[in-house]
């Protein structure tokens, strides 16, 4: 078992939602690319409401657009139209730089591929969205630790990702995205290249993450064993949201009521 998650100083501060905004509002969202001439249309108009809290899986066949919806969520990519509510706030009003910024300090991001740098020390790639905050050195490495701690790695700072596991690799990764505090961590098949054990010690780290903390978690799996895990799950299919288990205002399984129906 890992250890408990470090307490988290900076939650619900002014980086969190307005009150009763939704972590994502999308309306029609659409995303073309544009490849030699001809247009691949991948997502095709989506609506979707996640609140603060929820922990959702995105599931659909290779193709379908997953990633390419977590990328807009993510706020890494840009609508091609519609309108996406991050916190509250329309993204197509946000400059570049203050796109990034948005994206450093709510949101967390967990890739299959880890996207990590591979030679050098887990506590460095870990504490680097800090460098981007100006956040001074020692409480980046302070901060780093504790991730790292969180994630079961306390004993790994100093390795490299090269020398790493894939499951070590995959909790570098996701204590990299924990470490700014993000009231919303997405990840794009975060088991998709671990074994069982590992990928279920993975799991286990985002379902505390998500009930001890309360940060939202929306993850894409190929696996329906992962996707069960989630308390809402999204089916996605050629572009198109096909079946949503949960509905806008909260998922009946977490009793959130958030929504504004509450005399239903
Ligand atoms: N950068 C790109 N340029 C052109 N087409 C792209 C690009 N990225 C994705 N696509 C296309 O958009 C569609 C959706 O891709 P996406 O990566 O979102 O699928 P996915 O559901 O994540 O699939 P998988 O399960 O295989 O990861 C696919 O047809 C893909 O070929
Ligand atoms: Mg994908």
């Amino acid at each position: 078992m890992t250890p408990d998650l470090p307490p988290s100083p900076g939650a619900g501060a002014a980086d969190g939602p307005a009150s009763g905004a939704a972590a994502f509002e999308a309306a029609g969202l659409t995303r073309s690319y544009q490849l030699e001439g001809v247009s691949v249309d991948a997502l095709r108009g989506v609506d979707l409401r996640i609140d603060p809290g929820e922990f959702v899986a995105v599931v659909g066949p290779s193709g379908s657009g997953k990633s390419t919806l977590m990328h807009l969520l993510g706020c890494l990519d840009r609508p091609t139209s519609g309108t996406l509510r991050v916190n509250g706030v329309d993204v197509s009003t946000l400059s570049d730089t203050r796109l990034a910024e948005l994206r450093n300090r709510a949101i967390g991001f967990v890739f299959q591929s880890f996207h990590l740098l591979a030679r050098t020390p887990a506590l460095e790639n870990v504490a680097l969205p800090l460098v981007y905050r100006g956040v001074p050195r020692a409480e980046r490495r302070e901060r780093a630790r504790e991730a790292l701690e969180s994630v079961g790695l306390g004993h790994r700072l100093d390795h490299r990702p090269s020398q790493m596991s894939g499951g070590e690799q995959q909790r570098v990764a996701i204590a990299r995205a924990l470490v700014g505090d993000p009231r919303v961590v997405l990840a794009d098949e975060p088991t998709g290249n671990l074994d069982t054990r590992n990928g279920a010690e993975v799991m286990a780290i985002l379902d505390r993450l998500n009930a001890e903390r309360g940060v939202a978690v929306v993850l894409v799996t190929h696996e329906s064993e992962v996707a069960a895990r989630a308390h809402r799950q999204i089916h996605v299919r050629d572009g198109l949201i096909e079946h949503d288990s949960g509905t806008a205002g909260g998922p009946p399984e977490r009793g959130g009521r958030t929504g504004p129906s509450e005399a239903e």
